[in-house]
C-alpha cells in the first residue's frame, strides 16, 4: 500500500519561477522515495497547474487542483471546469477544504462538485473535520453530521472513487493549536470508517483511503502515520518548503 503525500500549496508561491522550482524539488523527492512507496500529489494554484503539467514527472508524482466548478461548461464567470482541469493533466482535486467552507461553501455544493469531478475523470480529495474539540464530545455529532451531509448523496460507486481528508479545523494553519494527538487521530479515523461504511453499507471499511491534514511537520509525522493509521497526509505550510517536505518523507518512510 502506498502512502500519499499531498501538498496543498494554497495561494502560494505567487511567482511561476518559484512554483517551477518547488515542483522540481517534488520531482526529485518523488524519485528518491519511490522505492519507499511514497506517492506525491502537488496541488498548485490554478495558473501554475497548466504550467507544471507540461513537464515530465515520475510516475509517483501527480498534480491536483484545489477546487473545481460543479458544472462541466457554460456561462459561469470565474468558475473552472473539472473537464478543463483534467484536460491539462491533473488527476486529483481538493474539494470542501475548510477555508472554502468558511468562505460560504455548503456541503450540498461540495457534493455537486464531487459528482462533477468524478464524471470528468478526477479523483476528489474531500475534506471533512470538526471546528473544535470540546470535552463533552459534541464534536463527534458535528463530524458525523458533516460526513453524512457531504457523502450520503453519493452512490456506492462514487464513494469508492474519493479520498477522504480528515482535517480538524482547529489543527489547520498558522493560527492552529498544532497537530492532533496520534491516539486521537487513530480513534477518529476508525469513527470515520464506521460512519461511511454504515451509510453506504460497505463491508470493507478498510478500503477507504483516509488522509490526515492539519499542522503536519517532521516532528509529528511518524507517529501520525503509525499510530494514527492513516493512508497519507494533506500538508499545507510544510509542503511549500522543499527541505521540510524531505524531512517529513524521511520521518515516515
Ligand atoms: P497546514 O494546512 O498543514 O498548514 O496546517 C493543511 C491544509 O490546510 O490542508
Amino acid at each position: 500500500m502506498v502512502f500519499i503525500f499531498a501538498g496543498n500549496w494554497k495561494m502560494n508561491p505567487v511567482s511561476s519561477e518559484d512554483a517551477k522550482n518547488l515542483f522540481g524539488a517534488y520531482k526529485r523527492l518523488a524519485k528518491k522515495f519511490a522505492r519507499r512507496r511514497i506517492f506525491m500529489v502537488a496541488c498548485p494554484s490554478m495558473p501554475h497547474l497548466g504550467l507544471l503539467s507540461v513537464a515530465k514527472r515520475p510516475k509517483n508524482l501527480a498534480l491536483g487542483a484545489q477546487d473545481v466548478s460543479f458544472e462541466r461548461e457554460g456561462a459561469f464567470t470565474g468558475e473552472i471546469s473539472p473537464v478543463a482541469v483534467y484536460g491539462v493533466g491533473a488527476d486529483y482535486v481538493i474539494l470542501g477544504h475548510s477555508e472554502r467552507r468558511n468562505a460560504g461553501e455548503s456541503s450540498l455544493l461540495v457534493v455537486r462538485k464531487i459528482k462533477a469531478a468524478i464524471k470528468a475523470g478526477l479523483k476528489p480529495i474531500v475534506c471533512v473535520g470538526e471546528s473544535i474539540r470540546d470535552s463533552e464530545g459534541e464534536f463527534w455529532h458535528q463530524l458525523r453530521g458533516q460526513i453524512e451531509e457531504t457523502l450520503s448523496l453519493l452512490s456506492k460507486n462514487e464513494i469508492k472513487k474519493i479520498i477522504i481528508a480528515y482535517e480538524p479545523v482547529w489543527a489547520v494553519g498558522e493560527a492552529s493549536k498544532g497537530a492532533m494527538k496520534p491516539e486521537d487521530l487513530h480513534e477518529t479515523v476508525l469513527f470515520i470508517r464506521k460512519v461511511v461504511s454504515q451509510m453506504h453499507m460497505f463491508s470493507n471499511a478498510k478500503a477507504l483511503t483516509i488522509l490526515y491534514g492539519g499542522s503536519v511537520f517532521e516532528d509529528v509525522a511518524k507517529d501520525l502515520r503509525e499510530i494514527g493509521n492513516v493512508n497519507g497526509f494533506l500538508v499545507g505550510r510544510a509542503s511549500l518548503d522543499k527541505k521540510m517536505v524531505e524531512k517529513i518523507l524521511n520521518a515516515i518512510s
